[in-house]
């Protein structure tokens, strides 16, 4: 084979800021577009969580800096951002990965949940677009990925206010697109399915972090029943869409909803 034929994915001198960092799909995302040969920027509201993380991408070879960024903190992902440029003299990739769950039927649906799950889910979203979309503009160049959900194509009972905030993700990525095409600029979401991970775990974990075994083999078990592929995913899996979509191995694609979901959703 020959080697250059995977130098698509190759990230050599491109600087990465990805968000939510310090757990699961972030941190799965850092490590791969680290080991792709980027810099990355860890940020994550949990400060000691980006940099561990931060300090495994440098083990392993990649320059990387931590940041504890809240992403519902006005002016926070703006400076994010401009600590990125200044400190590694480019952008090239956001991902913007942070995100929460709040599960409760809309009759229970207090507003103060509402109103988080759209200020992290989707303010965060927006707000890292907007950030990273001013340097990438200016630049000529770069990707933005944003992460949506499986929850966009299944209506599940107690998922409106993440259903909607990852909807309305999709649409401004959608929108963004058109935008930042003519600019050299591409933005993409992904849509995983079930994904184990702390946020997921929470299923069958109880406040002192012991994990029930019989409960989450069970939830494992009918999650990977309802799948086509017959199993859950892991953050590799997702990290390996987001390296897709952030390198030239995608060079002509925009706009798109990549979903690695197993195969729970098929939209046209
Ligand atoms: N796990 C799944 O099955 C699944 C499926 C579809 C989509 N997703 C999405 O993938 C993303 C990552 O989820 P995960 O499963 O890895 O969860 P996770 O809980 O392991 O990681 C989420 C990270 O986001 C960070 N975060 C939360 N609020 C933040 C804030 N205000 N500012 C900055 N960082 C913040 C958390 O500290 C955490 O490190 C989320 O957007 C989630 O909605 C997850």
């Amino acid at each position: 084979m020959n080697p250059d034929a995977l130098g698509a994915f190759d990230l050599s001198g491109r600087v990465a800021v990805v968000t939510g960092a310090a757990s699961g799909i972030g941190r799965a995302s850092a490590e791969l577009l680290g080991a792709a040969g980027a810099a990355v920027v860890c940020a994550d509201v949990d400060d000691q969580g980006a940099a561990a993380t931060a300090a495994q991408l440098e083990r392993a070879g990649a320059r990387a800096l931590a940041r504890g960024v809240d992403v519902t903190v006005p002016g926070a992902l703006d400076a994010l951002v401009e600590q990125a440029v200044s400190e590694l003299g480019r952008l090239d990739v956001m991902a913007n990965i942070a995100g929460i769950i709040v599960q409760a039927p809309v009759v229970d649906f207090e507003d103060d949940a509402f109103d988080r799950i759209m200020a992290v889910n989707l303010k965060g979203v927006f707000r890292g677009c907007r950030a990273a979309a001013r340097v990438l503009k200016a630049q000529g160049s770069g990707s933005i990925v944003n992460m949506a959900s499986a929850a966009i194509d299944t209506p599940s009972p107690g998922l409106a206010g993440y259903g909607m905030a990852k909807a309305a993700v999709v649409q401004l990525t959608r929108v963004l697109a058109t935008e930042m095409g003519p600019h050299g600029v591409r933005v993409n979401a992904v849509a995983p399915g079930f994904v184990e991970t702390a946020m997921t775990g929470r299923r069958f974990t109880a406040a002192d972090g012991t994990v029930d075994e019989t409960h989450r083999q069970a939830v494992l078990d009918a999650v990977a029943r309802s799948t086509p592929l017959r199993t859950v995913g892991r953050p590799q899996d997702i990290a390996h869409a987001v390296l897709y979509l952030a390198s030239d191995a995608s060079r002509f694609v925009t706009g798109q909803i990549l979903r690695p979901n197993g195969g729970v959703a098929m939209p046209w």
